[in-house]
């Protein structure tokens, strides 16, 4: 990817939130992507800290529980400069009552330049988006999109792989229920990879097909010919009904171990988005192992969130300083 000169002003983004990928064009992902290259350049420096977003304010605002998307965002607005406070529903006023739009509003009348929501409810970031003035990203919404994990997944992917146009990535689960698939799909679509979902047909249904996605319930063809292949843990949180029999048939039916990875080709690349369930899709030493890129996924998540609360902030109604060089 060439690098882009941040000394310009980035002309092709003008979107003050960030909601989902579905919208975004394939130039948009480009530039993410190509920001967070030359962010990454930076984290080689003994002072780490651009002082991009000094003086702005963010508010990581958590109404479900998170570990790498909090901490990235948190560490990225940190390396920016910004100030950044947590706001999580049980140590807020909505324990008492009060509504996400109050206080929303309320973070906003404080003089917060952008909000980072994660909710349980899809449509919460893009309702307080426009309400709102200030920059809204969706840090995941319900079961409909997970943008900056899909947008941290393809920068992993195009860093070991080059360009993603004809790879094939195989996305293995829980897909009914998950928000990361979502949005790695429309990413992998945009890109140019070829994409098949797996799992129990409970889980896959059928008119995911209308995303242009391939879909098998057999695991050695969804494996055998992939670049990457993405597990997807099973989301108890947002299931109502059984959609199988338990965990202990998941494992047996769908569970990547060592006997099944023998039919990836040796240097396919294993994601995860996290949190794994270990023992359950994925074995340990798979999770572990020389073809799982899981922790450098988690660290590329800095870059990509960084570069997004560069983009928004910017096309927000004041523009940040330049980078140094
Ligand atoms: N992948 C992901 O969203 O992980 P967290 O729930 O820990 O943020």
């Amino acid at each position: 990817m060439p690098p882009p000169d941040l000394h310009s002003e980035p002309d092709t983004w003008t979107r003050k939130d960030l909601i989902a990928i579905e919208p975004l064009s394939r130039a948009e992902i480009d530039l993410i992507h190509t920001l967070a290259t030359q962010f990454k350049q930076t984290l080689g420096r003994s002072q780490k800290k651009l002082p991009t977003l000094r003086g702005k304010t963010i508010i990581n605002l958590f109404i479900e529980p998170s570990t790498r998307t909090r901490i990235a965002f948190e560490i990225a607005a940190k390396r920016l400069s910004a100030d950044i406070t947590l706001v999580e529903q049980k140590a807020s006023s909505l324990v008492k009552g009060e509504s996400l739009r109050d206080t929303a509003q309320v973070i906003q009348a404080l003089n917060a330049d952008m909000i980072i929501l994660r909710h349980s409810a899809a449509g919460a970031a893009a309702y307080l988006a426009r309400i709102l003035e200030i920059p809204v990203i969706n840090a995941g919404d319900g079961a409909h999109e997970h943008p900056t994990q899909a947008l941290l997944d393809t920068f992993t992917m195009r860093e070991k792989l080059g360009s993603l146009e004809g790879r094939k990535v195989t996305i293995l689960g829980d897909i009914l229920f998950s928000r990361v698939a979502r949005s790695n799909i429309w990413a992998l679509r945009k890109l140019g990879a070829h994409v098949t979902l797996a799992g129990p047909a409970t889980l896959v249904p059928g008119h995911f097909r209308e995303f242009g996605v391939e879909i098998t319930h057999d695991l050695k063809t969804a494996l055998a010919d992939a670049d990457v292949v993405m597990l997807l843990r099973i989301q108890h949180e947002r299931q109502s009904a059984t959609h199988f029999p338990g965990l202990g048939e998941y494992k047996a039916m769908y569970g990547l171990n060592a006997e099944r990875a023998r039919w990836l080709k040796p240097e396919a690349l294993i994601m995860h988005p996290g949190p794994i369930n270990r023992g359950v899709e994925i074995d340990s030493h798979l999770a572990d192992g020389g073809q799982s890129v899981i922790l450098e996924q988690v660290t590329n998540g800095i870059v990509t969130r960084m570069a997004i609360l560069y983009l928004c902030m910017n096309a927000a109604k004041t523009k940040p300083s330049p980078l140094p060089a």
